[in-house]
């Protein structure tokens, strides 16, 4: 059904997103992806030799001229599929944070996730056609003490994309929030975690992770929490008081949490 359709896919260059990446040119979609690092070029050769176009677009998300130079990429043409990837984290405390990262971190998390969105969006709407997968995470069910930003900004994509999806319930647009947890990509080596229990520990497959999601918007599903460990795990943080949630966090996200 999507061959031929168009997909754009942020955060392609590494990790969940290239393999969402992957989903769609196998399934037919022709692409536009983008990344903040040159890695992207290289990526969209590879990804050719599914069969599909692929456009590279460089481009820094967490910047309103970066939103729209991807926009412009794709210009007058429809965008079947939005898959709203990128994303960065940040370990360590809050007070030891860099302030430059934290806003980074939020500009690329939040506020460029959002205006892309609203671009897109608004698009989708006029044609009464489109399909729309965040990434959020399942992060977002616990405040994340030593990820303090990071979970935050998941727990409100997370919240964003259910009410969006609401929103546009009677339109012919779907949103879909993909909810992975640990995942094997460069996420944690980036967010300065690898001194931490879950930046050491075994992750479930970034293929695997965007395969569920992948499926998931396909089938127009509000949300995706991908494997049992972590469906568990969200299912006990829904009952489970906020302040006991951050101090179980602290136990894998503490700097010096890695087991030696
Ligand atoms: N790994 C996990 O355990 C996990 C769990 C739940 C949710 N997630 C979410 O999954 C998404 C993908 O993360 P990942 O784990 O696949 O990490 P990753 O391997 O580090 O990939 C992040 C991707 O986002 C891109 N990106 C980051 N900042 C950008 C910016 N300002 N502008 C454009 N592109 C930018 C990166 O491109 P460049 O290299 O070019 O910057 C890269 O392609 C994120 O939203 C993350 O929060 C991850």
């Amino acid at each position: 059904m999507p061959a031929n359709q168009l997909a754009v896919v942020t955060g392609a260059s590494t990790g969940i997103g290239l393999e969402l990446a992957r989903c769609c040119a196998q399934a037919g979609f022709n692409l536009v992806i983008a990344a903040d690092e040159p890695e992207i070029e290289r990526v969209a050769v590879d990804l050719r030799r599914l069969g599909s176009s692929v456009e590279p677009v460089q481009a820094d998300l967490a910047t309103t001229e970066g939103v729209d130079k991807l926009c412009a990429a794709v210009g007058d043409r429809p965008i079947d599929a939005l898959l709203a990837n990128a994303g960065v984290g940040l370990g360590k405390a809050f007070l030891d944070q860099d302030f430059a990262r934290i806003k980074h971190l939020v500009d690329t998390n939040i506020t460029g996730t959002l205006y892309l969105i609203h671009r897109a969006g608004n698009a989708m709407l006029r044609r009464n056609s489109g399909r729309i997968l965040i990434t959020g995470s399942i992060a977002g069910f616990t405040p994340g003490s030593f990820q303090a930003v990071y979970n935050a900004s998941k727990a409100f994509l997370d919240s964003f994309s259910f009410a969006l999806r609401e929103e546009l319930r009677d339109s012919g647009v779907t949103v879909t929030c993909l909810m992975p947890g640990a995942t094997e990509t460069e996420f944690f080596r980036r967010a300065d975690m690898m001194d931490t229990k879950v930046g050491t520990e075994p992750k479930d497959s970034a293929y695997d992770v965007a395969k569920a999601g992948f499926d998931a918007m396909l089938r127009g599903e509000s949300d995706i929490v991908t494997g049992m460990k972590n469906k568990i795990q969200t299912t006990i943080a829904n009952v489970t008081p906020n302040e006991m949630l951050a101090k179980q966090h602290r136990k894998m996200a503490e700097p010096g949490t890695a087991k030696s």
